[in-house]
């Protein structure tokens, strides 16, 4: 269906369509015709949207600057999964994993072979040594913000240490492939997954990044690995996260089978994720929750 330049734009700005995304169909309508993966128009959000979810990703982000002082040795998971409830309730805000898909905590904590979605215990105690990655997503005026942090608590071995602050290289790597619009998704995982082999990590493949703002989870789907020039182009307007869960041993992993969400890594060996919330803009991404 063709819009006529003086109509209404489909973005529903308002604006004539010749004043606001001709250009930018046409851009896509050339890389499409050169082979490339375009996004859908529902990837595509309005700049009113992007208002609304930088809102929530400042929230997210609070959040975790938040919990940061109470995760220390000797502190249950559960209690920071309750601290979290408590205080994101407390400035209106809603925690978005709370029931997703009948997810049963505020927030998951994923403790050294715990890839993700570790689901926080008052059983589940943090000991010197243990590297912990606290992932949040918050809901606020109706959009979402998403983002996660490691933790290294006391003592930790060099080597662990090196792989937490590795994986904060292997993200802001793959943020840095995205300092202009129309690089692909298959970019930002070639580059993760290029950087983290060469220092002998292994990249999980099965969980990655997600659209996100309107929903928890949206397309597209963000690899870690990848080639260059293949999957999805990121075009201004697009909303997503990076999150590399990157492993000391194998990228082979597995879900609990018992509480059907905790993923573990095969082999036993520990697993490190940061996770920022970016909107891609005509110049470059911009990092939203962090
Ligand atoms: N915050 C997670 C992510 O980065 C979402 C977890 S969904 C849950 O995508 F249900 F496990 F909480
Ligand atoms: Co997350
Ligand atoms: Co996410």
């Amino acid at each position: 269906m063709k819009i006529g330049r003086n109509d209404p734009c489909w973005c529903g700005s308002g604006k004539k369509y010749k004043s606001c995304h001709l250009a930018f169909d046409d851009k896509l309508e050339s890389l499409k015709n050169r082979g490339m993966v375009i996004p859908t128009r529902k990837m595509i959000k309005t700049p009113e949207q992007i208002e609304g979810i930088r809102e929530a990703s400042k929230v997210n982000t609070d959040v975790l600057d938040f919990i940061t002082p109470f995760v220390v040795e000797g502190v249950s998971t559960g209690e920071l999964d309750r601290r979290i409830y408590e205080y994101t309730k407390s400035i209106d805000a809603i925690p978005a994993c709370l029931g997703y898909m009948g997810y049963p905590k505020s927030v998951c904590i994923s403790i050294n072979d715990v890839v993700c979605h570790g689901i926080p215990s008052d059983d589940t105690i943090l000991k010197d040594g243990d590297i912990v990655n606290i992932d949040c997503t918050t809901k606020y005026k109706g959009y979402y913000g998403d983002s996660s942090r490691m933790f290294m608590i006391g003592d930790v071995d060099p080597v662990w240490q090196k792989l937490v602050t590795d994986t904060k290289q292997a993200l802001d790597i793959g943020v840095e492939v995205c300092k202009e619009p129309w690089v692909t998704i298959g970019d930002i995982g070639y580059a993760i997954n290029t950087f983290a082999t060469k220092q002998g990590y292994q990249v999980v493949r099965e969980i990655g990044g997600h659209g996100v703002g309107l929903e928890i989870h949206e397309d597209p789907y963000v690899s870690h690995v990848g080639r260059p020039g293949t999957d999805c182009v990121l075009a201004p307007g697009m909303v997503f996260t990076i999150e590399p869960m990157i492993n000391l041993g194998t990228h082979e992993v597995y879900q609990d089978a018992d509480d059907g969400w905790t993923i573990y890594t095969d082999d036993g060996q520990p697993s490190a994720q940061w996770e920022y919330t970016l909107v891609m803009t005509d110049h470059g991404v911009e990092i939203l929750a962090h």
